[in-house]
């Protein structure tokens, strides 16, 4: 029992299990967070994972205070009045609102852990895209320092992604990995404990989205909003050549031939055939990324096959579609998204160093 939680018990109250401090002024809180364009996912020692949620922020336009942040701040986009302010502060993985993303951070992490504990007892480890440039990553950095977190260190989200599929990529050898998220998708190769070669796209889950909204508006004359269009993707997306039965959903938008509110059938074929021709997109940078890999790398990965995670690896019939094209086995993230925050656990082990293997 810690200290708090003893002079709780001797004035006869509950110990409080939501905001423990840590047991003594020494104990250093480990706290992880995959900052992603769509979903943040938060990680804290001792707590596991305590947040998951969009990456969108609510305020009060006037004062400035934040009036909700995840999923009620998402239902908000597209519908609020002019006194909130609501918005997604990551653009393809970098920030693109510091104000917003230090506020969110701020809120999200006092939540669920003391503000007065941030300064001396807290190593933050903030998950990035791999191709961020030295001065996005900086900018990373001093967003949490300014939430007053001292010891912060940035790493690859293609890194944790796979210490959080407990994939060993401290062998020799050589791991592949393709993260489909929402800004972007990243591809990199793992080997001795770091990355060896990596490239972004932004043919993602956004881009997906958006696909989706083009073909409704110049195929069906029919326009809707990203919303609409990520539920479509979740509810019938599958990129599977074959379908026994066509499924449908019925959408809510407006008719641009008449200029009023409608609804339309979509069905299931029309988001597989708008979707396969963003992922040979896909495709073609994984084979991008396989052509400048080194020889005796390529000869691992021909074995080992490669991994998928993050959101995008959740579309139906995706193993079976790169298989097919790369003819590499395919294995998708158990968890894949929440696999990056999982694995900051593992990198706050060694701070990130490819010279200590923290699955020793
Ligand atoms: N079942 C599903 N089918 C299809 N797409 C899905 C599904 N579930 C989630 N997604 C998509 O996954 C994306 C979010 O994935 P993820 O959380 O890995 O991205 P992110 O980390 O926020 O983005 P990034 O890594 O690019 O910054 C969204 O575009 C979402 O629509
Ligand atoms: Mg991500």
């Amino acid at each position: 029992m810690n200290f708090f939680a003893w002079i709780a018990k001797m004035r006869g109250k509950k110990p409080q299990p939501e905001m423990q401090e840590p047991d003594t002024d020494n104990e250093i809180t480990h706290i992880g967070i995959d900052l992603g364009t769509v979903n943040t996912v938060v990680y804290i020692s001792g707590k596991g994972l305590v947040f998951n949620e969009p990456s969108t922020v609510a305020f009060d336009a006037e004062s400035g205070s934040i009036i909700a942040a995840g999923y009620r701040a998402n239902a908000m986009i597209g519908k609020a009045h002019d006194k909130i302010r609501v918005v997604r502060q990551l653009v393809h993985g970098a920030v693109s609102d510091s104000t917003a993303a230090k506020a969110f951070l701020k809120h999200i992490i006092t939540t669920h852990y003391p503000e007065t504990a941030l300064k001396h007892r807290t190593t933050l480890l903030v998950c990035c895209h791999a191709n961020l440039s030295k001065v996005e990553r900086k900018a990373l950095k001093d967003l949490a320092k300014s939430i007053g977190i001292e010891d912060v260190l940035v790493e690859n989200e293609i890194k944790a992604g796979a210490a959080g599929m407990d994939i060993d990529y401290y062998k020799p050898g050589g791991t592949l990995i393709a993260d489909i998220g929402g800004g972007s998708t990243d591809i990199g190769v793992l080997s001795l404990g770091d990355l060896v070669v990596n490239r972004s796209t932004k043919t993602a889950g956004n881009c997906f989205d958006r696909e989706i909204m083009n073909y409704l508006k110049f195929k069906r004359n029919f326009e809707i909003g990203p919303a609409t269009a990520e539920k479509l993707k979740i509810e019938l997306a599958t990129l599977r050549s074959e379908i026994s039965s066509d499924k449908f959903t019925m959408i809510a938008g407006r008719n641009i031939k008449n200029g009023l509110p409608g609804t339309i059938k979509v069905k299931q074929t029309e988001i597989r055939d708008v979707l396969v021709k963003s992922f040979r997109t896909v495709v073609e940078e994984i084979y991008k990324v396989l052509e400048v890999c080194p020889p005796e790398i390529s000869s691992e990965i021909l074995d080992e096959g490669i991994y998928v995670n993050g959101g995008g690896s959740k579309i139906d019939g995706l193993k079976e579609f790169l298989e097919e094209r790369l003819q590499l086995p395919v294995t998708l993230s158990k968890d894949p998204l929440n696999s990056i925050a999982l694995g900051t656990k593992v990198l706050l082990k060694n701070r990130g160093n490819y010279r200590v293997n923290p699955f020793n």
